[in-house]
């Protein structure tokens, strides 16, 4: 059996900062309680003209460059993200033409915030049946422009993020297990409005816009915790492997809370935990490869070491890798 493995990754987030100073000067909201309820204390938000493709081209040019591949190495590229430019073109055609990727397939997908692990078991499939040999798998999102800045109980959470991951054929191990899944009876416990005209889901939001998020919070909480413990002991067993076996964790950032709960759950410390929340907060499927990519830069993953990725999001989806870097 051919085996997937990641050999390169990339991050980006933009210039602009909204720290919690500023999140008081805007809702009636206080520092003390956004780092208390959730941990963020800053979020990194798009230029007015930059959007989902032009961050996730640089994240992906820089996880090919990484990878020490050209972009006329990679077969296929698969792109998640919330918030497209278009509905049609795809972003990943956009990237594959702003880094000239002309061997590339290319299509989006839309796992909420379990999309850069939807992605490894999109890519593990098309690399094990032999379709594939390099994938770039972007994940990138401007939720601040789907952001009700006048809702307090999202906008203290949301930044805009691109990560990136080259994932190969290789003779090495790579990926190993996976687990992934979807409660559908949760799906409007996030939501986010295209076509359908549902005054049912306007009427729930602030100020009433058809252009925002919103989200029942306790209920993703619980959902979320539960979700992550299990999908991470999943594929840990797969594995016939214990805790002990595992390096690090590198879990979806959307709420320290969660993190938390979860990591006791799981009967682990949060010294086997990265988190890159209190910079970026939730930034949907992009925060486990910008966090993978800064614990490969921070040293705090070595060749050989077992590492958890693992995720939750609207949907309600989650899913949860075992990989050996
Ligand atoms: N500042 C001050 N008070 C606030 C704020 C705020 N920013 N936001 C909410 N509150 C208030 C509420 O109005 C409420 O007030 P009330 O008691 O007078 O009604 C009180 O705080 C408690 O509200 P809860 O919703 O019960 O607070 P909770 O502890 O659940 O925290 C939060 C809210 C942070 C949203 C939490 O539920 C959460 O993080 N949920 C999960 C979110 C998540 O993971 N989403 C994934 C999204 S994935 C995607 O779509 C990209």
């Amino acid at each position: 059996m051919i085996n997937a493995k990641i050999i390169g990754l990339g991050g980006y987030v933009p210039e602009k900062v909204y720290d919690n100073a500023y999140m008081e000067s805007i809702v009636d909201t206080s520092d003390e309680w956004i780092v208390r309820r959730t941990g963020v204390k800053e979020r990194h938000i798009s230029a007015d003209n930059e959007y989902t493709t032009d961050m996730a081209t640089i994240a992906g040019r820089k996880a090919i460059e990484n990878a020490g591949l050209t972009p006329e190495d990679i077969d296929l590229i698969i792109l998640a993200t919330v918030t497209p430019d278009y509905f049609t073109p795809s972003c990943a055609c956009v990237v594959q033409r702003n880094l000239g990727a002309v061997n590339a397939a290319a299509f989006d997908y839309n796992a909420a915030c379990s999309g850069f692990v939807a992605g490894l078991i999109i890519a593990k499939q098309f690399i094990q049946t032999g379709t594939y040999k390099n994938i770039l798998i972007v994940c990138a999102d401007v939720l601040s422009k789907a952001t009700d800045y006048e809702d307090r109980a999202t906008c203290v959470l949301f930044g805009d993020a691109a990560g990136a991951a080259v994932v190969s054929a290789s003779e090495e191990t790579g990926i190993m297990t996976t687990d992934m899944g979807a409660d559908g009876t949760g799906a409007m416990s996030i939501t986010s409005l295209a076509y359908r005209n549902d005054e049912e889901e306007i009427e729930k939001r602030v100020a009433h816009r058809k252009d925002t998020v919103w989200m029942a919070g306790q209920a993703v909480m619980k959902f979320a915790v539960k979700a992550m413990a299990d999908a991470s002991q999943k594929v840990i067993d797969k594995a016939g492997l214990t805790w002990d076996d595992i390096a690090l964790v590198i879990p979806h950032q959307a709420n320290y809370r969660i993190v938390d709960s979860a990591i006791k759950r799981m009967g682990i410390t949060e010294d086997k935990v990265f988190l890159t929340l209190e910079k970026y907060g939730n930034t949907s499927a992009s925060c486990i490869p910008v966090a993978f990519n800064e614990a490969v830069e921070a040293g705090r993953i070595k060749k050989g070491d077992k590492v958890v990725l693992v995720g939750f999001g609207g949907g309600l989806t989650w899913g949860a890798a075992l990989l050996e870097w």
